[in-house]
């Protein structure tokens, strides 16, 4: 397919890209995993820390007013984004995450962060006075990645999730998001819908990186979101007894792990014939002995598809099938189909010369979670020549990263004007 020549002919001037590419390094070796080539850079934790100190003096270097919020999600206003929400005439945000899943790839977050640091640089450079603020965010905690639940920022501050929940959600470790906040410095008992954030946003657009092959297959570096898969995540626990594993007769056994394998078989024929997508990327098995039968498998399964229905009816399949092995099943969170904001998708299009494509995902992201809720979101995607997401071989070319950027900030100057 050629390439088309829309989105790149809106260059980036020396200045921001070198901003960029400088942001870009800095953030290179934070959470990496020499030994994988992947990050780790999990909410609460050190590394999460060190991100967040680096995006506060990002933001004082560029002289923004650096909020957060009780929930810890990070805001860097250009403007007064309360006078601005009293005047009717609340501010545009941009912005992403920096957190990444288990040996993640360098992109999926960051390239957002990044990109909505650098749109204000550009926008600054060519003397742009906004009549709007212009916010950039760092979602805390969007691949939940340590506490099960992912897009936790977005979700407490909007109400999806309740503030008792997000406390007590555990880590591997036993250590609940409250103890992690507190150990942060911060006040669990302050989580829960947090309206004074909400006023501020009059939209919001998330630029991230493709998590497939949407762009190499249309030719093209950016498209505009349309919509999100629904998508959920169940955790299956199997009952089984621990006992010896040489001197057990097979018909004595309460095997935990026999429930579990057939259930992760299955997931992937039950999806296929509904459309859908099954994974079952995650596993606890105790007590973890060789030599021992196992007494209890714990697996999580995300399952998305293109049709709710579908995607319900995958797991109520799975799920039944699993019961029969005594397994129980609990859904851990559920995000509906999210359609961005019509309007303002295509006023993006628009923006940036209607060539640019329009492009569904099934990727979760924050900008589903305020969609749902009411805030007229979009997004902007970078092409990813792997392909590849969720992997240290998710990745973006310079030069489209940049393109991303030129194409973030002119989308944000027609919003903020
Ligand atoms: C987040 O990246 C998700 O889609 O799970
Ligand atoms: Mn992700
Ligand atoms: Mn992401």
């Amino acid at each position: 397919m050629p390439e088309r020549t829309d989105v790149p002919s809106l260059p980036l001037a020396a200045g921001p890209q070198a901003s960029f590419d400088a942001m870009w390094a800095d953030l290179q070796p934070v959470g990496l995993e020499a030994s994988t080539g992947g990050y780790r850079r999990f909410a609460w934790t050190g590394e999460d820390h060190d991100l967040r100190e680096w995006f506060a003096a990002e933001c004082a270097r560029r002289g923004l007013d650096l909020t957060t919020d009780r929930m810890g999600n990070q805001w860097a206003w250009w403007g007064d984004p309360d006078a601005a929400a009293a005047a009717g005439r609340p501010g545009v945000a941009v912005g992403s995450h920096l957190d990444s899943v288990p040996d993640g790839g360098a992109f999926d977050g960051p390239l957002g962060v990044v990109s909505g640091l650098v749109a204000i640089d550009v926008l600054r450079e060519n003397g742009f006075a906004p009549s709007r603020p212009i916010g950039v965010v760092n979602f805390v905690d969007e691949e939940g990645a340590r506490f099960g639940v992912a897009c936790a920022g977005s979700r407490v501050i909007t109400g999806a999730m309740s503030a008792d929940r997000a406390r007590s959600l555990t880590d591997a470790d036993g250590v609940s998001m409250a103890e992690a906040l507190r150990s942060a410095g911060r006040d669990p008992s302050a989580l829960g819908r947090d309206e004074e954030t909400l006023r501020r946003i009059g939209c919001f657009v998330e630029l991230h990186v493709e998590q497939g092959r949407g762009l190499i297959d249309l030719g093209h570096p950016v498209a505009v979101g349309t919509d999100i898969w629904p998508h959920g995540r169940w955790r299956f626990d199997f009952p089984g007894a621990a006992n010896h594993a040489g001197t057990t007769r097979l018909e004595d056994r309460q095997d935990a792990m026999l429930g579990y394998a057939d259930t992760v078989l299955a997931a992937r024929s039950v999806a296929a014939q509904r459309g859908c997508v099954a994974t079952i990327g995650k596993v606890v098995v105790e007590p973890g002995g060789v030599n021992a039968i196992p007494s209890h498998v714990t697996g999580w399964l995300d399952s998305r598809g293109p049709v709710e229905s579908d995607v319900r009816a995958v797991v109520a399949e799975l799920s039944s099938r699993a019961e029969t092995y005594g397994a129980t099943v609990t859904e851990e969170s559920w995000t509906t189909t999210t359609r961005f904001d019509q309007t303002l998708a295509v006023r993006l299009r628009d923006t940036l010369g209607g060539e640019v494509p329009m492009l569904g995902t099934g990727a979760g992201h924050d900008a589903g979670v305020l969609a749902n809720h009411g805030v007229p979101t979009a997004m902007l995607f970078v092409r990813n020549p792997t392909g590849i997401s969720h992997s240290p071989e998710e990745f973006a070319e310079a030069e489209d990263c940049h393109r991303g950027v030129a194409a973030l900030a002119r989308v944000v100057e027609d919003l903020a004007r």
